[in-house]
């Protein structure tokens, strides 16, 4: 099966009331597993990569390991998709890869030098969005823009404050740039901590942007999980921790010995925990799958996760390189973090509900899409 397009595969989730994940990909072994998830539960797919996967991979890599995907997996109906994409130039670069979808991120102006990327304005984030649809459209490939600013990676725009996105907006951005989906902010983040406490998402505008565009279906970004149990079992990975004996004398445990330290030295131990220990997780709340459900009720079609792919990844790797210290083959441990993807991409499809329908519908080519746009 060719590479379907992100229009295509959202507009028959929207048929069918049903969400489709949106899973990012660096490497040979996420995109195997996350084909081989979709290929056995029958799933239509979006596989995206950011400009820095891009860059990370190499454009041919990426373009061929995408090609050997869909041959290896000719039942998966693939969309291809630049996820947040920063300019039109990149964007353009992409298709001319043979993308079948772009994301535009015309929300923040990422040709600034800040770190803290300032928010385009309204006018200016319609102007770069219509431009890429306007190009993407000839040569039937879909695009997707963002209104309003999430967390996580933007929350660095310059206002500091999240701007959750305007419905009465959301309407004249799509009316005014013709885009295929449309990312909303809703109160997700990026990354591994979006939620401290309980997990606020604001449903009741998802429900009135979708009143607003009923024919656009919604993306939901910053969509992981981030789930307890992962993060838990990621922890227990420790290569250093600091106790007392029952004289109570302090001790360092690196890697199951002990090794005592004179009270003197308590500040070298805890510089020596801390080195070891900064980064570790800490205690983080994702979007519940209940209130992704929620959204997918209400008109989101495209749910992206990246985040519980890199911890299910992450864990799988130190999971074996803790208990059999003595591997060194990069299969040894890159195997079980295939498998890792698999298993997690697996669960999201049941739950988003796109298994089993990858037979409903036949793949239009780009050729075709172009005619429709022509229209
Ligand atoms: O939303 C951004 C994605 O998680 C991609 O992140 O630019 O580090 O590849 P990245
Ligand atoms: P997470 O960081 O929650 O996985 O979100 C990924 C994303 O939105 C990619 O565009
Ligand atoms: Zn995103």
């Amino acid at each position: 099966m060719p590479l379907v397009t992100l229009k295509q595969i959202l507009d028959e989730a929207a048929k069918g009331g049903y969400g489709v994940g949106a899973f990012n990909v660096n490497n040979m072994e996420q995109i195997q597993g996350i084909f081989k998830a979709a290929q056995e539960l029958e799933s239509p797919l979006i596989i995206q990569a950011s400009f820095n996967a891009v860059k990370y991979a190499g454009l041919k890599f990426l373009q061929h390991l995408m090609k050997a995907a869909t041959e290896t997996y000719p039942d998966v109906p693939v969309a291809l998709h630049l996820d947040h994409g920063p300019d039109f130039d990149r964007c353009k670069t992409c298709i001319e890869l043979g993308f079948t979808s772009v994301m535009i991120d015309g929300s923040l102006d990422y040709s600034s030098k800040e770190k803290k990327k300032p928010a385009r304005s309204f006018e200016d984030n319609v102007a770069v969005t219509k431009q890429v649809v306007d190009y993407s459209h000839q040569f039937g490939v879909s695009v997707e823009g963002e209104l309003g600013t999430l967390g996580g990676i933007e929350d660095e725009a310059s206002a500091q404050k999240v701007m959750l996105t305007d419905p009465e907006q959301a309407n004249a951005f799509v009316e005014q740039t013709g885009v295929d989906a449309l990312a909303v902010a809703i109160g997700t983040s990026h990354g591994a901590y979006k939620f401290k406490e309980k997990p606020i998402i604001d449903i009741e505008r998802v429900k009135t942007i979708h009143e607003k565009i009923p024919n656009t279906p919604l993306v939901m970004h910053g969509s992981s999980s981030v789930p307890m149990e992962l993060t838990e079992k990621l922890n227990t990975f420790i290569v250093v921790s600091k106790g007392k004996d029952d004289e109570g004398g302090p001790y360092i445990d690196f890697l199951g010995k002990k090794y005592y330290i004179d009270q003197d030295y308590s500040i070298a131990r805890d510089m020596v925990y801390d080195l070891f220990f900064k980064n570790r997780l800490k205690k983080t709340m994702g979007v519940p799958i209940e209130s992704i459900q929620m959204g997918i009720r209400n008109g989101v079609r495209k749910i992206n996760v990246d985040t519980d792919g890199r911890l299910m990844v992450t864990t799988a790797i130190l999971e074996v390189l803790y208990s059999q210290p003595e591997k060194f083959d990069p299969r040894d441990y890159l195997e079980p973090s295939r498998e890792a993807i698999y298993n997690m991409v697996k669960g999201k499809i049941l739950a988003f509900g796109s298994a089993g329908r990858s037979k409903d519908y036949k793949p239009k080519s780009l050729k075709r899409m172009k005619k429709v746009y022509e229209k």
